[in-house]
């Protein structure tokens, strides 16, 4: 039977999983399935327990929106005092529509457009976090263009093995992400010559999923190492951004805790006075959130037993594509545990659309199954593969619950396709 201690909003009440106090039941019978279901209180628990691991610093925590950004989370973090990691326009018009001050918005990415840089200038952001040459000279020419100075980073990358997944792993000397650690310096030196930028902090993130301290303090110690060289180069660095990166519980992970996280940190940092800043996101909302989903079919093949369920990869794409652990918990409580064995799977065609494998459930078609772990990369990796609409978001809080966002309907997904090309003949009949 799946362990739910990493989930302590997670409980059953006469049989039926409850997330707080809300059932599960019931909000599939009110909203349909699949459906992505939040706790505001696990949210909360998660930002303020970050917060006041760090409380003896001035210390921003700026929630990176990728991991899920919808409107109504971002307004509650807002007001939580969160600032935000951005990366793209889109995810700042989302910010600021949720009521984000610009004053608390740091810019990473490593492709930032000018129409980006730009608005990202009127709007007053924090800080740019700068990941290559071409882009520190853009963002200086932009600001040069707009008559602002541009406040910014460079995103180091410490050449760290953060021992994650491959594909969230982002400070390894090969990587896309950041500048190379030895021409740090040189770039620095580079942008305090520059007119319409204003040298501010240094950054780096070295991955995602990491469940060992080693590589946050090798990092960190190479960050601090850089800065007191820039000091005798004149540079100033007035903050440190450490990036996201804490895992999470899936499974079994033994995690770290936040307490030996700013332990760990907080004592290496004392020759650095200035503010800190992070850019957690799974560890902000990848618990607090699941996917609630409905058996459609079992079916048998000679070597494995499938559940069909209505949710897919569409929905949550992180077990497709990296592999990844999903804990799945039976809705109603089953009365022993289920000695059958069988492979999660979606409707959408493609053989890689399995949400959960080889996992011991009591499962008939009806019966709803919660994917747990789903609050981060769940929803905002969502697509609309195979026509199918994305699934709504409800926020329950003690007895309450919310609509934070409507399934998408037939006409919102094909409003962008009635051109006026598609209103003409098709083409076949006027050639
Ligand atoms: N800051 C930067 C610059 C990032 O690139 C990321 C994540 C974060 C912060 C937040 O990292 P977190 O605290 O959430 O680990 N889709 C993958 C994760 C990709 C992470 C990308 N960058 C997954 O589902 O596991």
């Amino acid at each position: 039977m799946a362990n739910l201690t990493p989930f302590p909003e997670l409980s059953y009440h006469d049989n039926q999983l409850h997330l707080d106090e809300v059932s599960l039941t019931k909000l599939a019978e009110l909203y349909g399935t699949p459906l992505y279901v939040y706790s505001y209180s696990a949210l909360v628990k998660a930002y303020n327990d970050f917060k006041d691991a760090f409380k003896t610093r001035d210390t921003l925590i700026c929630y990176a929106v990728k991991a899920n950004g919808n409107l109504s989370l971002l307004r509650e973090l807002a007001n939580l005092g969160a600032g935000f990691d951005i990366v793209s326009m889109g995810e700042l018009q989302r910010v600021l529509q949720a009521g984000g001050d610009p004053q608390k918005i740091v810019f990473s990415g490593v492709g930032k457009s000018i129409e980006e840089i730009n608005y990202a200038l009127k709007t007053n952001i924090f800080c740019f976090n700068i990941e290559s040459e071409q882009e520190l000279y853009r963002i200086n020419e932009c600001a040069l263009n707009l008559g602002k100075k541009a406040s910014i980073s460079f995103r180091v990358n410490p050449d760290v093995d953060p021992m994650t997944h491959p594909y969230i792993s982002t400070g390894l000397k090969n990587s896309k992400f950041g500048v190379p650690f030895d021409t740090a310096i040189e770039l620095y030196r580079k942008a305090h010559l520059l007119s319409h930028v204003q040298i501010k902090g240094i950054d780096c993130h070295i991955g995602s999923q990491i469940t060992e301290l080693e590589p946050f303090i090798e990092a960190l110690e190479r960050i601090l190492e850089l800065i007191l060289k820039l000091n005798d180069h004149g540079i100033a660095i007035s903050h440190l951004d450490l990036g996201g990166g804490l895992g999470i519980t899936y499974k079994n992970e033994t995690i770290i805790s936040l307490n030996d996280y700013a332990q760990a940190l907080l004592s290496r940092l004392n020759n650095f006075n200035g503010q800190l800043i992070f850019e957690p996101g799974r560890r902000i909302i990848g618990n607090s959130g699941l996917l609630l989903t409905r058996v459609e079919y079992l079916k048998q093949s000679p070597d494995h037993n499938f559940a069909i369920v209505d949710a897919a990869m569409n929905d949550l794409v992180r077990p497709s594509l990296y592999d990844a652990w999903h804990e799945v918990v039976e809705v109603k409580k089953p009365a022993i545990e289920s000695n059958q064995f069988f492979d999660v799977v979606g409707p959408v065609c493609e053989t890689g659309d399995i949400l959960a494998s080889n996992r011991s459930l009591e499962a008939q078609p009806k019966d709803l199954l919660a994917i747990l772990s789903a609050g981060a990369y769940g929803s905002s990796m969502g697509s609309n593969y195979n026509a199918r609409p994305r699934a709504p978001e409800v926020l329950v809080f003690q007895d309450q619950h919310y609509l934070i966002s409507r399934r998408e309907s037939h006409e919102e997904l094909t409003q962008r396709e009635l051109t006026d090309f598609f209103n003409l003949p098709p083409l076949s009949k006027i050639i």
